[in-house]
């Protein structure tokens, strides 16, 4: 496989970082809007922090978040992509999908177009037998992109965010899960 794979949609590019990327990602980051649904804003050290993150799992797994772009403008949106949650729940080791993008362009069905590919990517070419995504109780956009993914959910799966406090309301997590055998290419 190739160490840098990209993907291609039909109206976007999942591609590798550049460093270009870094001040978008960062004032997405930033973003209230974008933060709603986690317990703090990103520094611009943090927002690296995360690109960093995303440029390491690409060179040790071959999969991460992937850098989104619009293919009609070449315009940096957000990151989507697979990823392994750091931390230890009931539900891990796993690999997640997920997804975060610019709010100008929420709504236009951008996260579920580019978390299709990723989901394929992660069952045919790293032959991944299940995805599973998560995320705070209250996030009704993203869980609804889990369900447009056709991602089933457990109540029996909830759990308490391991990072998140003791009676935080974002503390109630979902856990989402995607069989390959669901997956339809
Ligand atoms: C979650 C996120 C990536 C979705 O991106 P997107 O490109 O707008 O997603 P899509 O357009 O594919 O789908 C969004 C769906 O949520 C729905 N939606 C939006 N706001 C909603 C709300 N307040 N309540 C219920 N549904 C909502 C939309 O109507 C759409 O569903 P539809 O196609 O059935 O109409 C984007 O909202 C985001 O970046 N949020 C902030 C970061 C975040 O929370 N990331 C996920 C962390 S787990």
């Amino acid at each position: 496989m190739s160490p840098d794979p990209e993907l291609r949609t039909l109206r976007l590019t999942l591609r590798q970082w550049r460093a270009d990327d870094r001040e978008p990602f960062a004032r997405m980051n930033a973003d209230r809007r974008v933060r709603l649904y986690f317990p703090g804003a990103l520094t611009r050290e943090e927002s690296d922090g995360l690109a960093d993150t995303q440029e390491a799992s690409f060179a040790e797994r071959g999969f991460g978040f992937w850098a989104v772009e619009l293919r009609e403008s070449g315009a940096f949106i957000g990151f989507i992509g697979l990823g392994v949650p750091s931390i230890e729940a009931h539900f891990t080791p796993c690999v997640e999908i997920g997804w975060r993008l610019m709010p100008e362009v929420w709504n236009q069905g951008y996260a579920t177009e580019g978390a299709r590919a990723s989901a394929a990517f992660g069952f045919e070419r790293l032959a991944l037998t299940e995805i599973v995504a998560l995320t705070a109780v209250a996030n009704a956009p993203s869980r609804r992109v889990m369900e447009k993914l056709g991602m089933t959910h457990d109540p029996a799966d909830d759990f308490d965010h391991p990072r998140i406090e003791p009676g935080h309301p974002l503390r109630r997590h979902v856990l989402y899960r995607l069989q390959s055998r669901q997956h339809v290419a």
